[in-house]
């Protein structure tokens, strides 16, 4: 019997979407591409509690600054539209703030009120049609709040610099609003922050908790929290942003409590995946602890403890990045230079899926990181932005017919063609 010849729709759709299958990014059969015999870990799928990631080529968390008001607008339409419609594995949606005041700059997405459900719900369903996995990064900017997008701060050019980071109230800042462990700022030209108080870090902890209430109505498919990059989180567990004399300050375990009260509190709620991004070190001088046994700032050892406490809450991803906490950090920048944080933390916890992350541009050197055991998965962001088809060139480099949309077959006939 010959089929019918239907261009087929995704079912349960009240538009027309041409149904992908497999979806895009997944490999191709090996019965019509024997070239797929052996496939490369970047396209081999991976399981986190019942989820299934189509491939391990994820992208990263992307300020867009484009926001209006907290509300994701037809730009996050566009640019995450476009990237599930190319064949990543996974998107992970921009620092998302649970609170207003805990927005890293006036046009930051947020998730602090009812009315920024539903255009987050129209891109959650397009990725979902395209059958591409999308999940949010909730946070909170800390002491990094209310500062102004990078391009104000200084154009590409260099021509123009603001002479502050600080988003005054005129600019739609808060800059008396800005909150931290202590009253420690990042710089001289950032807010001066408040030290919290116990009503104010019960407060955060409900906005987290009520952020999460959210993202089950939008339908996301997984949660990272923000732990990185000198943001709230990082500000609590770093000594260097940390004085705090209280229960949350001080020891190695009081500096994790609030984070992990957050994320404890977070695990409770939410069923589905649960990631941290973490940053691995401040990129301070000197060795992480002092001859005292003092720790001088935040580094791998203390990751490495943290990092255990995750996975002993339930935590199912850990995305390892680093720095952001340290004003004259200085980052030996090159390709994959955070790899090798990602590798120690992977092997102090086998079982715990890790993420690298950081100038992995090439195809060849993303299957080595998750050949050579550093990682379960690559997050890519720049690159990203530059070549959306990324996945597609990957297959091309490493010689695997992948599943391009429908729509695309025609510029991808050099890796759909059946090789022996
Ligand atoms: C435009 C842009 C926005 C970013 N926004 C975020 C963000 O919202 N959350 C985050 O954790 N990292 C953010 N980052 C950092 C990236 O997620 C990534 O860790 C970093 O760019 C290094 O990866 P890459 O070399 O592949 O770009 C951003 C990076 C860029 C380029």
């Amino acid at each position: 019997m010959p089929q019918p010849s239907i261009n087929t729709p995704v079912p349960g759709v009240d538009t027309f979407y041409p149904l992908n299958d497999p979806a895009i990014g997944s490999i191709l059969p090996t019965s019509a591409y024997p070239q797929n015999t052996k496939i490369p870990k970047l396209f081999q799928p991976l399981t986190i509690r019942d989820t299934t990631f189509k491939n391990r080529i994820w992208v990263a968390p992307m300020c867009q600054y484009s926001s209006d008001n907290g509300h994701a607008t037809d730009w996050h339409l566009v640019h995450l539209g476009g990237l599930a419609s190319r064949g990543v594995g996974s998107i992970c949606v921009e620092a998302t703030a649970v609170v207003p005041e805990g927005r890293i700059s006036p046009e930051d997405s947020g998730l602090w009120q009812d009315s920024q459900i539903a255009p987050f719900k129209r891109i959650v369903d397009f990725a979902h049609t395209q059958g591409t996995l999308i999940g949010v990064q909730l946070a909170h900017a800390g002491r990094k709040a209310s500062t102004i997008a990078p391009w104000v701060h200084l154009n590409a050019a260099k021509t123009r610099r603001a002479s502050t980071w600080l988003a005054e109230k005129s600019e739609n800042g808060w800059p008396d609003d800005v909150t931290g462990p202590s009253a420690i700022p990042f710089a001289d030209d950032y807010p001066q922050p408040r030290a919290m108080d116990d009503k104010d870090i019960a407060q955060v902890e409900e906005a987290f908790h009520a952020a999460v209430e959210r993202c089950k109505q939008i339908g996301f498919d997984f949660i990272e929290i923000h732990a990185a990059h000198g943001y709230l989180l990082h500000n609590f567990v770093s000594p260097l942003s940390n004085h705090r004399t209280d229960q949350y300050g001080g020891s190695l375990e009081n500096r994790l409590r609030f984070p992990l009260k957050v994320i404890e509190r977070v695990r409770k709620a939410w069923e589905k995946p649960l990631f941290v991004r973490i940053s691995a070190t401040d990129w301070a001088e000197g060795p992480e602890q002092g001859e005292n046994g003092e720790w001088r700032y935040w580094g791998l050892e203390q990751s490495k403890f943290f990092v255990g406490e995750l996975q002993t809450l339930g935590v199912d991803l850990v995305d390892v990045s680093s720095g952001g906490n340290y004003s004259k950090q200085t980052i030996p920048v090159g390709p994959g230079y955070q790899a090798p944080f990602a590798k120690a933390i992977k092997q102090a916890y086998p079982d715990l899926p890790i993420s690298t992350v950081g100038l992995i541009t090439d195809p060849k050197q993303a299957e080595t990181y998750l050949e050579d055991g550093t990682a379960d998965v690559v997050t890519l962001a720049r690159e990203l932005l530059r070549s959306p088809h990324w996945p597609m060139y990957a297959a091309q480099a490493l010689g695997v017919a992948v599943k391009p949309a429908s729509q695309y077959e025609r510029a991808w006939l050099a890796v759909l063609t059946p090789k022996e």
